[in-house]
């Protein structure tokens, strides 16, 4: 299925998701009249749903239900909880059910001048992007893809550590509902018992001396279904494994909550801000890891981060400094 085509049906089929989403049993007959159309037409859409990867059961003589239901993006909840600075500071709230990606597409408005404080989440995203080149894997309703453009007067490197600072207005959100265990993997993941719970990806549009814009790119990963696992390519977790129950829309606006007043702020502040809590939160302090770039490893000791995000390594009693675009991390067992 091309991804215009997949756009529009599941557009076609919001309104009966959303009759399906309390994961309750519901007979074609009450879908029909909820809906307006004939029994044979519901089967007719819910034949549609198994593409998107949603399981539906079909509960003999009673009817039809998604197991576990679904927990939509509605726009009035997250409104409804955004707090002050969130609502002042926020452009425009975009909901979608099926984007290619949420950062190709804020990046795009953001090149055509407009873009600055708009939001947008995606149910699914069909060519996700994650950073050094993989893919973000997004299966519908399976966790929380969020995109915020925003422009800066300014150049870039008035935004040096925000990838980090991202990162602790995650680990914010998330201790907001009780999340145990969430850990900070520099540069820009969120880890949890040791796995990936959300990754973030800047990027940015602009003149890089002057006014400049940043896509700031999240992926939180709530409940994958294990379809989807085979298409990732390193330990993960989710947020249902660890705190089951939290409605994706309360997060995503404790998500603008943080992230919003963060993005006006960093100009006058930058990560010297953000330091210590990052410190704090930091999965590899004094642990032995291991650094690559594309023609390089080095081991050492993570000994931290300094004022402008730059990973601290010891590397046999010399300190090396290392900047985010240049190397990846992993522990050594
Ligand atoms: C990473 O590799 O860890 C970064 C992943 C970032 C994924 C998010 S999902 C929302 C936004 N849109 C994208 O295409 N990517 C980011």
């Amino acid at each position: 299925m091309s991804t215009s085509t997949a756009k529009n049906a599941l557009q076609q089929l919001r309104p009966v998701l959303e009759l399906l989403a309390d994961g309750e049993v519901h007979s074609g007959e009450s879908l029909g009249t909820a809906l307006g159309v004939s029994r044979a037409a519901v089967w007719k859409q819910l034949q549609k749903l198994e593409p998107f990867g949603l399981a539906l059961e079909s509960v003999k003589g009673r009817g039809y239900r998604l197991a576990g239901g679904l927990n939509l993006l509605q726009r009035g909840t997250i409104e409804g909880a955004l707090a002050p600075a969130a609502q002042r500071l926020l452009g425009e709230l975009v909901l979608c059910d099926q984007v290619d990606s949420t950062n190709a597409q804020v990046l795009g408005m953001l090149e055509r001048g407009a873009g600055h404080g708009v939001a947008m989440f995606a149910e699914q995203q069909t060519a996700g992007r994650g950073r050094r080149g993989r893919s973000w894997v997004s299966p519908f309703s399976g966790g929380i893809n969020l995109s915020i453009g925003w422009q800066f007067a300014g150049g870039v490197q008035l935004l040096e550590g925000l990838s980090l600072a991202v990162g602790v207005a995650l680990a914010r959100a998330l201790a907001s509902f009780d999340v145990p265990d969430v850990r900070l993997k520099w540069p820009n993941d969120v880890w949890c018992r040791g796995r990936k719970l959300a990754g973030v990806l800047l990027e940015l549009s602009g003149d890089l001396t002057d006014r400049c814009a940043v896509v700031v790119g999240i992926g939180l990963n709530v409940g994958l279904p294990q379809s989807s696992a085979a298409a990732i390519d390193q330990p993960w977790i989710d947020l249902n494994t660890v705190r089951p129950g939290i409605d994706r829309n309360l997060l995503a606006a404790a998500m603008l909550n943080e992230l919003l007043p963060l993005l006006e702020s960093y100009p006058a502040r930058g990560f010297a801000a953000y330091r210590d809590e990052w410190q704090a939160l930091d999965q590899f302090a004094g642990q032995q890891v291991r650094l690559h770039s594309v023609q390089h490893e080095w081991c050492g000791v993570a000994s931290g981060v300094d004022d402008s995000g730059a990973l601290i390594l010891n590397v046999d009693g010399d300190r090396r400094v290392f900047h985010g675009g240049e190397v990846s991390l992993r522990g050594v067992e």
